[in-house]
């Protein structure tokens, strides 16, 4: 198998009310990968658009979470910040990845069956699609590493699937053609941390997400001071004060998603949360955890606003990103046309 050189890719879609799952169990990461990576993240407008978007709402949306990327610490002249419609090879590539998956591969993901629900044939092609589409953003830069939160560990598994099976049929090509055999990688989720998947504040059964009806479930990255501590406030809890041990929280979601968020967001282990406030009331602890969150959160909601008071600089920051990223995704465009067999 060929060496890859490490690339880190993640997306996030534009579809509003970006929230601090989403911060937590990618934005921060990403952050935290520049050192070590080169790194592309990319405002992923294609995937939106499964689903109905507004026109109006969609452009203030990738502004939105370009601003957010940017307001969080990520370097947009180190690394590589882009919208996804910008690079037509995305889409070029995920038509090729629609001829090499399966039918039977994409019916068993659990994220079509949640989102598409009963009304399945009234459901969009390109929802049905999706996850092919993923995989085409990540490998037409032969991405090797990929930030993401729990709920995506489906498709993460699929696009190494699809970059297995490409390999394997396109074999004797890929060898033809001057590459060593695989040509693309099988990329690697990285999803680790205390906040992988971060539950709603009302129902510690479900993860919190920006289409939930209630807004008291989710504490948006566009929330002030005051909203955040009367949504903490209100969460649920259960009537038992905190434990002292982490296997103490077992079968008590809300609270174990409380101090999941509180360790995520102090860079502590879930433990350390609990030698703390272990034994205390949740008053208390909620009243610790709403003023870190504030702490963290402020100055990032800040300056996203900051920046989205401003959208020609935020486009400028895609404009740039997008044509960084075109070089490299043609690269391997062409290189996916000569293996398949097509004449340019
Ligand atoms: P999206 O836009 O739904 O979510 C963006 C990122 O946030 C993570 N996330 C969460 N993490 C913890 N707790 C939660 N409650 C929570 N909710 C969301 C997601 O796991 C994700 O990492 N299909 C992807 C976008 C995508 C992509 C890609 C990701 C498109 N192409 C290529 C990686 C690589 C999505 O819909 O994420």
């Amino acid at each position: 198998m060929t060496a890859f050189a490490q690339r880190v890719f993640s997306g996030v879609q534009p579809t509003g009310n970006l929230h601090l799952g989403n911060y937590l169990g990618a934005i921060q990461r990403f952050v935290e990968l520049q050192s070590r990576y080169d790194c592309m993240y990319c405002v992923v407008d294609l995937h939106a658009i499964t689903v109905w978007q507004d026109p109006v709402d969609l452009k203030n949306n990738i502004r939105e979470v370009t601003a957010a990327f940017l307001a969080a610490g990520i370097d947009a002249g180190r690394h590589i910040v882009f919208n996804q419609s910008r690079v037509p090879e995305h889409a070029e590539l995920a038509w090729v990845f629609n001829c090499v998956a399966r039918m039977g591969w994409l019916n068993r993901m659990t994220q079509f069956k949640e989102k598409a629900g009963k009304d399945r044939e009234n459901a969009s092609v390109g929802l049905f699609a999706y996850p092919a589409l993923m995989a085409a953003d990540i490998l037409v830069y032969r991405g090797t590493h990929v930030p993401v939160g729990d709920d995506q560990k489906q498709h993460l598994e699929l696009s190494r699937d699809i970059a297995q099976k490409f390999n394997n049929d396109f074999a004797a090509s890929i060898t033809a053609n001057g590459h060593a055999d695989g040509f693309f990688p099988l990329p690697e989720p990285l999803i680790t941390g205390p906040a992988t998947r971060v539950m709603s504040l009302r129902d510690g059964s479900r993860k919190m997400s920006k289409s939930d009806a209630s807004d008291l479930s989710r504490i948006n990255l566009s929330d002030d001071a005051d909203q955040i501590a009367t949504k903490i406030r209100k969460a649920r809890t259960d009537p038992e004060p905190l434990p002292g041990e982490v296997k103490g929280l077992e079968g008590r979601r809300e609270a174990e998603n409380l101090v999941g968020i509180y360790a995520a967001l102090a860079a502590v282990s879930a433990q350390q949360v609990l030698d703390e406030y272990g034994g205390g009331q949740f008053s208390t602890f909620k009243t610790a955890l709403a003023d870190l969150c504030i702490d963290k959160l402020a100055p990032i909601t800040g300056e996203m606003r900051r920046l989205q008071a401003d959208p020609s600089h935020i486009d400028k920051v895609l404009a740039s990103g997008g044509e960084r990223a075109g070089v490299l995704a043609r690269e391997t465009m062409n290189a996916v046309k000569d293996i398949v067999g097509f004449i340019r």
